[in-house]
């Protein structure tokens, strides 16, 4: 970045006698990450042209040059030819200097009934927008691929755990649904930022509008917005929705988080419920025979750096007085760091979970164990006629004895399990089994496979009316 303009050059610069402290200059620049935006800053301000050619504020003539400088700025910088320059501030001194150098005094007249204020409230919303709807297609592909590995394995049988102990069994699908119906809950959150966010604040200027006479419905049609924003003071000092977007992908980042212990802990040699492909987990430089859950572990560890961001931009915000305040160039970096990590975070998962291969022996074994099928046979009982709590104390003596046999709950003859109550009679062993026990979870929401496979098929018409 070359630095070698003087003060009079500085956009700004009429009511100066001398030039900014180098230092300075260096500490309140912004270029070094919000060129970032640099496509579109360029897309508002050819929007601001063309209103402005409309309300008369501009020729055609000179619309159609600024249009066309823009264009030419933007090749510019998608080429690598552009030379950006910390003495010009930021992303959108530097284009509009740049386009001034290119097309002349019209170049000038671009900034009119506009300010940084507002420029930089939009191409932050812009730029945000396009962001959410690459993020929304990659967590619909991650979506879709939960759907159909619950479909796959809707019937394999694990245990289902709380506080990590051995509860009851549920299908390996089912549980898959559960990650599912937590991305769609992020799903949902992220479109409610969207449509808040889809408003526009040109016009709005440095905090209390123009004199010029603007037509910002115009403007916000050409750029996609729903309306533009209502309030000028309002639209470019909140940051709220950098906020919410951060508040999305912290939320987004602790379910996955959760997503990947489990993964961390299924691959493990004591677990060994799943096989992650090799190309996506690492060795040891000195442990031969490790093979390394890298993805999952990492995924877990963002979630540090992407709620950290929600804190910064949460603390940023905080007491800020009406309207804009420099502080708000600090709300960037977070927020482009959390896109950043939100796509990489989504991108690594939605590659990886279609490609998790399930071993469905060793899940229903790990079932097998720790009589997960305790709950059935006091259900069983209450069917008998039992009351619940007395049933309870009932396997509570069964699973004792088992306990001290080293057997299972299914294991037990009938002799054995009748010693505890006369209503148990030999139909039990239909309950006490894995498949029974889930088999019996027939309703909407339940661990049913059948129930399993309908969730899919629910879930892939929501996706499909997306
Ligand atoms: N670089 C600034 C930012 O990111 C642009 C707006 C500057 N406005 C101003 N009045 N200094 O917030």
């Amino acid at each position: 970045m070359s630095e070698d303009h003087k003060a009079a050059e500085k956009p700004w610069g009429g009511r100066f006698s001398e030039p900014t402290d180098a230092f300075v200059e260096r500490f309140t620049a912004s270029v070094g990450f919000d060129r970032r935006l640099y496509h579109h800053d360029i897309a508002g301000s050819m929007a601001h042209a063309r209103m402005l050619a409309r309300v008369g504020v501009l020729t055609e003539a000179e619309r159609d040059q600024i249009i066309e400088g823009l264009e030419a700025v933007r090749s510019d910088i998608e080429a690598g030819r552009f030379e950006w320059s910390v003495s010009l501030e930021d992303v959108h001194m530097n284009i509009e200097a740049a386009l001034t150098e290119r097309i002349g005094v019209t170049g000038k007249k671009l900034h009119t009934g506009r300010s940084r204020n507002d420029q930089v409230a939009t191409d932050i919303r812009l730029y945000l927008r396009d962001e959410i709807d690459a993020i929304s297609d990659e967590l619909h592909r991650l979506q879709n691929g939960l759907l159909d590995l619950a479909e796959r394995e809707a019937a394999t049988i694990m245990p289902g755990f709380t506080h990590l102990q051995s509860a009851q069994p549920v299908t390996f699908g089912h549980h898959m649904m559960a990650w599912f119906e937590m991305l769609e809950r992020d799903y949902g959150r992220l479109q409610d930022c969207r449509a808040r966010m889809n408003q526009m604040p040109l016009g709005a200027a440095a905090l209390a509008g123009t004199s010029y006479p603007i037509d910002r419905a115009y403007t916000a049609e050409l750029l996609g917005f729903d309306k533009p924003t209502e309030n000028s003071l309002d639209s470019v000092s909140d940051r709220d929705f950098a906020i919410e977007f951060t508040s999305f992908a912290a939320l987004l980042l602790t379910h996955l988080s959760r997503c990947s212990e489990e993964l961390v802990l299924w691959t493990s040699a004591q677990f060994d419920f799943i096989d992650l492909p090799d190309r996506f987990c690492t060795g040891s430089s000195i442990m031969p025979q490790k093979k390394n859950p890298d993805v999952p572990e990492l995924v877990r560890g963002k979630t540090g750096r992407v709620n950290g961001h929600l804190v910064s931009l949460l603390t940023l915000m905080k007491s800020q007085p009406l309207a804009y305040n420099k502080d708000n160039q600090e709300d960037k970096e977070p927020l482009f760091d959390t896109v950043d990590t939100v796509k990489g975070v989504l991108k690594a998962y939605a590659d990886m979970m279609p490609a998790v291969t399930v071993k469905a022996e060793n899940t229903r074994a790990a079932a097998s164990r720790g009589f997960a099928t305790a709950t059935d046979l006091a259900d069983y009982l209450v069917r008998q006629g039992v009351p619940f709590r007395d049933a309870h104390e009932i396997v509570g003596q069964s699973v004792a004895f088992a306990d001290g046999q080293g057997l299972d709950l299914e294991e037990l003859s009938l002799e054995q399990l009748q010693q505890f109550s006369d209503a148990i009679g030999k139909d039990v062993f239909e309950v006490l089994t894995l498949d029974g026990s889930v088999r019996a979870r027939d309703h909407i929401g339940g661990t049913a496979p059948g129930q399993v496979r309908e969730a899919v098929a629910r879930a892939r018409q929501r996706l499909a009316q997306r």
